[in-house]
């Protein structure tokens, strides 16, 4: 995908007229609603794919300012919404001060609500206090509707009992391209260029990307975990033998491979896991997430969720939906 220059990103775009194509309907005229104005913070992957989105929405949002490491334009405190497309720690430390401000955050980036939990309750309270909403949806599964389900079972009276679930998109992709013909790394290769890595692809392979995921969803069922209960294996250090021993080891089981992050009874883990072909999480191709969630209705049966969980277009979309709930709620 071509990226904009931020400056580029904020020159006039040509007038898409009304929604309405120029037309009233329904109860007369009214005056168009005031665009929501926006702040876009990274411009990598995800970033363009917003920017290439916005072109759909027509007259709903104004962004007001663009940044990347290199160069800002515009104005950012102009901007009721701000879009967090890094994957910034210094970013992500700053989302509850916004919140406070009464500043909409919608993000991406997951170092916000998976990363230290002072930070996660930080969020929390200051999106509880004000009149600001987090738009998150983008974090774990790429707008999956996994988050909202979970906050819905609880508040409709369920307990979360457990989730199991493969979370993260590439290594998903990677484990269902692996075939051992090849060595893994160049299959990380490939992924990398089809934009399914991390930024660094290290965070997918250490596991580190999973334990935030896995946390995020955690805290959002009621266990307020630290990032270090997570116990993650890392397969960055993995040789291509051993994995293709492991492979092996999966075929001849008649099951397959998958880094599956587990919460039950309030106990984490991420780890290399092989599944039988029955098992609900053995279904997926591609970058698809799939998760299973017990609850007290799903007791005995789990609730899954499958679909892609990774890739530019499909998250910007994601942060463009959370964009438009919060400024419209
Ligand atoms: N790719 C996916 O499928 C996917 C799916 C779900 C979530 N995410 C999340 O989305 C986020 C972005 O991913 P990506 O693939 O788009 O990464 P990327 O291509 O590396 O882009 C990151 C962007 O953030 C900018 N940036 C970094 N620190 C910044 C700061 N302090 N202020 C302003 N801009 C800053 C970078 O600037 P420079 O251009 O100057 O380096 C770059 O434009 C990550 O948190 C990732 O975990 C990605």
């Amino acid at each position: 995908m071509t990226r904009p220059a931020v400056g580029a990103a904020l020159a006039p775009r040509p007038s898409c007229g009304s929604r309405h194509g120029g037309e009233l309907f329904g109860r007369g005229a009214s005056a168009a609603p005031t665009p929501a104005r926006l702040a876009l913070l990274g411009t990598g992957n995800v970033g363009s794919a917003v920017l290439e989105r916005l072109q759909r929405l027509g007259d709903r949002f104004e962004l007001v300012h663009v940044a990347n490491t290199r160069q800002a334009s515009g104005d950012f405190d102009a901007a009721g919404i701000v879009i967090d497309a890094t994957a910034s720690e210094a970013v992500a430390e700053r989302h509850a001060e916004w919140l406070a401000r009464g500043v909409h955050v919608v993000t991406a980036c997951k170092l916000g609500q998976g990363g230290p939990l002072r930070r996660w309750r930080a969020i929390r309270d200051a999106a509880a206090a004000g009149g600001a909403r987090y738009g998150d949806s983008a974090t774990v599964g790429a707008g999956l509707p996994l988050l909202r389900t979970i906050r819905a079972l609880r508040a409709g009276g369920d307990r979360i009992h457990g989730i199991a679930g493969v979370l993260s998109g590439s290594l998903a992709w990677l484990f269902d391209a692996y075939d051992g013909t090849r060595p893994f790394a160049a299959c990380v290769r490939q992924a990398q260029a089809a934009g399914y890595t991390e930024p660094d692809p290290r965070d997918d392979l250490s596991g580190e990307d999973v334990r935030r995921k896995l946390l995020i969803l955690a805290r959002a069922a009621g266990f307020e975990l630290e990032s270090d209960a997570v116990r993650v294996e890392s397969l960055a250090g993995a040789s291509d033998d051993a994995l293709r021993d492991r492979l092996a080891a999966a075929r001849a089981s008649g099951g397959r491979l998958a880094f599956v992050a587990r919460l039950q009874d309030g106990v984490a883990s991420a780890r290399l896991e092989v599944l039988p072909p029955d098992d609900p999480l053995a279904t997926g191709r591609g970058t698809d997430n799939r998760v299973a969630l017990w609850s007290d209705r799903y007791a005995a049966q789990p609730l899954v969720i499958q679909g892609p969980g990774a890739g530019a277009a499909i998250t910007a979309a994601a942060l463009l939906d959370d964009a438009i709930a919060v400024s419209t709620r």
